[in-house]
C-alpha cells in the first residue's frame, strides 16, 4: 500500500523527510500533470496526497481515496482543494503559510516598479537598438513612488510584508482593506484601514493580497476599475479569478487605469488575449513564490505536515478544523 501520493516532482529535502519517517510514497518524478482518472487510480490506497496548486482535489478525487487522512498543498493558497468536501470526510487540509511571504512581497514590488518605470518596454527598446541618447523627454518617462499612495487589498502576511516595503523602504502612504483592522501594522508602518471604495478612489497603486474565496471572486470588475484614478496601476500577485480579466482589458483599453502588473490569471496558464497587446501591462507566469529557497521551504513544510499527521500528531498548518 502506497501511503503518500506526491502528484508532481518535489524537492529532495521533502522526500528525505518522508524517508526518515519510514513512510511509503509514490513520487510523480516525470512531473507531468495527472488526469482525473490517473489521480483516482493513484489515490485508491493513499493516506495522504501532497498536491500542487495546479491539482484539482475535489470530491471526485476524495471519493476514490477512502483511506485519505491529509491533503498537504504545496502552496499558501488552497482554492484548488474542496475544503468543505474534505472536512465532511474528516480529511485534514494543510497549506504552507509564511514560506513565501517575503518572496511574494518582493514580486509585488518588482511589478510595482516595473510598471511605474516601464522597465519591460525600456528593455525591449534598448535591445532593439533604438536608444539614440539621453533626452529630457525620453520615451518611458514613468512615475516615482515616494509620496504616492499604495492601496493593499488583504492585509495578511503578504499584504503586511508589502506594506513594510512601501512605507519604510519607499516612503509611500499605505491604505489597506482587511476583514479586521491590523493595529500592529498601523503602529509599525503608519498604514490606514479604509473602506474598499475609499481605497479604490485614493490609491495610485493597488496591490491584491487576499485569498480567492467565493467572496473575493471577481472583486475587481469594470465597476471597480471605473472608481480608480486614471493614473492608477493595478497589481495582482494573489489569484487570477479575483479579477474579471475581460474587464481589466477593457479598463486598460479605455484608459480607466494606467497600467497593470500581473503574476496570476483568471484561466491559468492562459492570459486573456487582450492583455498581451497592451504596452502598459507587465506579465509574469505565476512566479510569486519562485525562488529556489522558497519553493524548497514550501515542499518541506508540506512533507512536515504529512509526517506529523501520519505519525498520529496534529498537523502543523491546518486550514480546516476537524
Ligand atoms: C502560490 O500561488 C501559493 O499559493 O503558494
Amino acid at each position: 500500500m502506497t501511503q503518500i501520493i506526491i502528484t508532481r516532482k518535489i524537492f529532495d529535502e521533502a522526500i528525505a523527510l518522508l524517508d526518515e519517517a519510514g513512510l511509503d510514497y509514490w513520487h510523480n518524478e516525470d512531473d507531468t500533470p495527472l488526469s482525473l482518472p490517473e489521480m483516482q487510480v493513484r489515490v485508491a490506497e493513499a493516506e495522504s496526497i501532497i498536491s500542487l496548486l495546479t491539482d484539482r482535489i475535489d470530491a471526485q478525487v476524495m471519493n476514490a481515496a477512502p483511506h485519505l487522512k491529509i491533503i498537504a498543498n504545496v502552496a499558501v493558497g488552497y482554492d484548488n482543494i474542496d475544503v468543505a468536501a474534505a472536512t465532511e470526510r474528516g480529511i485534514i487540509v494543510t497549506n504552507t503559510p509564511g514560506a513565501m511571504t517575503e518572496c511574494t512581497a518582493d514580486l509585488a514590488f518588482v511589478l510595482i516598479l516595473a510598471t511605474a518605470r516601464h522597465i519591460v518596454a525600456a528593455d525591449a527598446f534598448m535591445r532593439a537598438g533604438k536608444f539614440e541618447g539621453w533626452e529630457l523627454f525620453q520615451p518611458h518617462l514613468g512615475v516615482e513612488l515616494v509620496g504616492k499612495t499604495l492601496g493593499i487589498v488583504g492585509m495578511g502576511r503578504i499584504g503586511t510584508a508589502v506594506a513594510r516595503r512601501a512605507a519604510l523602504g519607499f516612503q509611500m502612504n499605505v491604505l489597506y482593506t482587511a476583514s479586521s483592522p491590523k493595529p500592529e501594522a498601523e503602529q509599525a508602518f503608519g498604514v490606514k484601514h479604509v473602506s474598499f471604495s475609499d481605497l479604490l478612489r485614493q490609491s495610485d497603486f493597488i496591490s491584491v493580497h487576499t485569498p480567492l474565496t467565493p467572496q473575493t471572486r471577481h472583486l475587481f470588475t469594470i465597476d471597480e476599475f471605473r472608481q480608480m484614478k486614471p493614473s492608477a496601476i493595478f497589481i495582482n500577485t494573489a489569484r487570477g479569478p479575483i479579477v474579471k480579466e475581460a474587464d481589466l482589458v477593457q479598463a486598460l483599453a479605455q484608459g480607466l487605469i494606467a497600467g497593470a502588473g500581473l503574476d496570476v490569471y483568471e484561466e491559468e496558464p492562459i492570459a486573456h488575449p487582450g492583455l498581451a497587446e497592451r504596452p502598459n501591462v507587465v506579465m509574469v507566469p505565476h512566479i510569486g513564490s519562485a525562488t529556489t529557497e522558497t519553493r524548497r521551504r514550501m515542499a518541506v513544510m508540506a512533507a512536515q505536515n504529512v509526517v506529523s499527521v501520519l505519525s498520529g500528531k496534529r498537523p502543523l498548518n491546518p486550514v480546516n478544523r476537524l
